[in-house]
């Protein structure tokens, strides 16, 4: 058994005092930060726009909280986050479970590379990790989401179905929640944790990984 908590879109500017859209960004990552310590969990993992507009500042914002971590903090790219600032491996192990962290800034997810990660461990439990959501949405007010969606989404969760291995596909970008089980897994979007674009509030997802292989999730907001 493992906790993983997710933490998405930060969209930090270069100093600690800049607001964006009306709202204290740093304080309120700060806020979140604190919350999802608390929670206990072993590993974190920051899917994306760590950055609003790709400043240095911004990923030294970032650095001067997660350098004093107690746990393995892994950053991934995000849409609005600019240059090489990191190098994440593609595959992680979380205990006996595996997190695939894969890259969506290009629109896409590569997904030969994908197939061929699935293949190699069928017997380990699965999280799939990227920063666009793979679904289209519904919802009447939240149609233009679907415009920034990943543009193989579709092929990614069908491919994501044909593994069983997969419990979970988790994302931000959206800037809200959402929960789905298609089948054996969930399709999961996380709110962000800067911008209080989801019910009024920032937010971070609790992803509990059972030694058995299931998975129990709850996403806290601040
Ligand atoms: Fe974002």
């Amino acid at each position: 058994m493992g906790r993983l908590v997710q933490l998405t879109d930060l969209h930090l500017g270069d100093t600690s005092q800049e607001w964006l859209r009306g709202c204290p960004v740093f304080a309120n990552f700060l806020r979140v930060w604190q919350a999802a310590l608390a929670v206990a969990p072993d590993w974190i993992v920051i899917t994306g726009d760590v950055s609003d507009r790709g400043g240095r500042g911004s990923y030294e914002l970032l650095h001067s909280v997660i350098d004093r971590a107690p746990v393995p903090v892994f950053v991934m790219y995000g849409n609005h986050d600019r240059g090489q600032c990191w190098q994440l491996p593609p595959v992680l192990w979380l205990g006996g479970w595996r997190l695939l962290c894969l890259n969506s800034t290009p629109g896409v997810v590569p997904l030969t590379e994908v197939r061929s990660l699935l293949q190699s461990h069928p017997g380990a439990p699965t999280l799939l990790a990227l920063h666009h959501h793979p679904m289209a949405i519904a919802e009447p007010g939240l149609l233009w989401l679907n415009q920034l969606r990943l543009e193989n989404g579709t092929e990614l969760m069908a491919l994501a179905a044909e593994f069983p291995q997969v419990r979970g596909l988790v994302f931000g970008h959206t800037h809200r929640r959402f929960d789905a089980c298609l089948g054996h897994y969930q399709l999961l979007g996380t709110p962000a944790a800067g911008l209080p674009e989801w019910q009024g509030r920032c937010g971070f997802r609790v992803l509990d990984l059972g030694a058995d292989g299931t998975l129990q999730t709850e996403v806290l907001g601040v």
